[in-house]
């Protein structure tokens, strides 16, 4: 396994690096792990079952035993869960506010640990999520932290969600992000942090294409 080359990229959400991470994985060939879909799909799952948030029992069992697909569908991700195609639903705000609240969990974060590493396959993995690079991944050949503010990273969520015609309000939006990134970094088991080894970007001020270049630019002898 640990010849198998991975690049980690990590971050809170809206920093860009899902975007980052699904660029490179085409542009190197590469696999792709979009690590939050998996805690995404488990809590709508959850929901789907009227199983509890905080039941940690219960979800690390599911956790096990989630019939999950996913596929990539013209560069987008597809996810399918029993069959059923939720790639829209497990991307709206309060998909991922469940999947934030059932990811702090240790025992769902364990269950789901060996299915991640299951992604890590020749020729290569991309993989973009919170603990890549320090807990499911710790030795990645390659590690990214990406951060932009708050503010930014509604202002992008705000946008993306006009042009899918979905109104939503700036200041709920980043009231929203705030908690989510407080939960995220404060809990006990793997938080949202750099590893001591990552490359750290900030993409505030920075547009998709630079901040591109600059990982590409790290990872030069693939
Ligand atoms: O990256 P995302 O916004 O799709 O992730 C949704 C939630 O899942 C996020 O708020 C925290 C959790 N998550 C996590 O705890 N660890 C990961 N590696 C990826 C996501």
């Amino acid at each position: 396994m640990a010849d198998i080359p991975v690049l980690t990229i990590d971050g809170p959400s809206g920093s860009g690096k899902g975007t980052i991470a699904q660029l490179l994985a085409k542009e190197l060939g590469w696999h792709y792990l979009d690590s939050g879909a998996l805690y995404r799909v488990l809590a709508q799952a959850a929901i789907k079952h009227h199983v509890d948030l905080d039941n940690e029992q219960k979800l690390a069992v599911m956790a096990h035993e989630l019939d999950l697909v996913f596929s990539l569908d013209n560069d987008t991700l597809k996810v399918m869960l029993e069959g059923e195609d939720v790639s829209t639903i497990i991307r709206s705000e309060q998909a991922g506010n469940a999947a934030s609240k059932v990811a702090a969990l240790p025992l769902v974060r364990a269950a789901l640990l060996e299915r991640q590493r299951a992604f890590r396959q020749l020729p290569g993995l991309v993989t973009d999520g919170r603990d890549m690079g320090t807990v499911v991944f710790p030795d990645a050949n390659y590690k990214v932290f990406l951060t932009a503010s708050a503010e930014v990273r509604a202002e992008r969520r705000h946008k993306q969600l006009k042009e899918k015609g979905i109104e939503s309000k700036l200041s709920d939006l980043i009231s929203e992000i705030s908690e989510r990134d407080s939960r995220d970094s404060q809990r006990e088991v793997a938080p949202l942090r750099a590893a001591d080894d990552a490359l750290q970007l900030d993409s505030t001020s920075l547009g998709i294409d630079a901040v591109y270049k600059q990982v590409r630019a790290m990872c030069a002898d693939v």
